[in-house]
């Protein structure tokens, strides 16, 4: 039987067994990549603030976390990264331009982006050494406390979206929750990989983690797609995690050594994901979101049909 301490609400039974967990309230967004992928536009501006049509990808994965009802936001930022925090803050000169002008509209848009006063927490991971390092810097502000872990690189398309489809899942089993996706075998090695065991796409068992192996060692080729639930102990995991694949500290790693104590499920998620840290992906979302914009639609697909696409394919 799995118990967790200072539990608020109680899990459906499942064979005999009760998890208790703690509603997710918090989420944490590692925002202290450098971005070398996307350089040299990415020289002095956040790889997170590059937009998709003309959202950036951070918003994205803050509206994701608020849907799946999030009530504070925590950055790991790094130098450089400033102008994330100024995005989450009210902008007086541009709302008073905007009112003078009478697009009440816009205005309104931009005050639904932000979460409210005092619902946002920066800290810094103050050197690069790995995704897992960038959590573990989020560990005072999470305190004892499940949390959503979301990677603001993978953008997801899915109604609901895929973090509320996670809630769902933990609503059910408690534990730890990740959300997983098929890739084509030639790609795995740039993932980490999940092994499956019983259960539905809705919530199965996943019975190991490996970050970043070769196509041959590869267990499946379910990746872990950047959005997790995690319960508080991985934070003492973190502290005394060795490095891992590229000589980083990694979450996958600690995870796997989590799985011996605490269950881990897997969602694989209803929805088209685009892995926005990689060029391909960030363009081709670029085109999917623009075309499903009833005010883009038309006027974008009215361009690309006059574009020689024939002589460039
Ligand atoms: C990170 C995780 C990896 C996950 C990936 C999703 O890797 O370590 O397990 O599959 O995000 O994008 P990174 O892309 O930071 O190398």
């Amino acid at each position: 039987m799995v118990v967790y301490k200072h539990c608020d609400r109680f899990t459906a039974p499942k064979n005999g067994e009760l998890f208790l967990s703690k509603r997710v309230r918090t989420a944490v967004f590692p925002v202290a990549g450098l971005g070398t992928r996307f350089l040299p536009a990415t020289k002095a501006m956040p790889k997170e603030m590059l937009t998709v049509v003309d959202r950036p990808l951070i918003q994205y994965a803050v509206d994701e976390a608020r849907e799946a009802g999030i009530e504070h936001f925590v950055f790991v930022t790094g130098r450089n990264k400033g102008v994330i925090e100024d995005h989450f803050d009210r902008q007086f000169e541009l709302e008073a331009t905007l009112e003078l002008r009478g697009k009440t509209t816009a205005l309104e848009e931009l005050r639904k982006d932000l979460p409210s006063a005092g619902r946002t927490s920066f800290t810094r991971q103050q050197e690069p050494l790995g995704l897992g390092h960038a959590v573990w810097c989020a560990r005072d502000i999470v305190g004892d406390n499940p949390f959503a872990l979301l990677l603001p690189d993978m953008l997801f398309k899915g109604q609901p979206g895929v973090l509320k489809q996670m809630m769902d899942a933990y609503e059910e089993t408690g534990g730890n929750v990740i959300a997983v996706a098929e890739m084509p075998e030639e790609e795995v090695s740039a993932y980490g990989i999940v092994a499956r065991g019983e259960g539905p796409d809705t919530g199965f068992i996943i019975t190991q983690m490996v970050e970043k192996p070769k196509r041959e060692d590869a267990p499946s080729n379910l990746i872990i797609s950047g959005r997790y639930i995690l319960q508080p102990e991985v934070f003492n995991l973190l502290a005394d995690q060795p490095r891992g694949a590229g000589g980083e500290i990694q979450i996958t790693d600690a995870m796997q050594t989590m799985m011996h104590q605490q269950p881990f499920t897997g969602v694989k998620y209803q929805g088209q994901g685009f892995d926005c840290g990689s060029k391909i992906g960030f363009l081709t979302a670029n085109v999917v979101y623009a075309l499903d914009r009833p005010d883009i639609r038309d006027g974008f697909l009215k361009e690309l049909r006059k574009l020689d696409l024939g002589g460039r394919l």
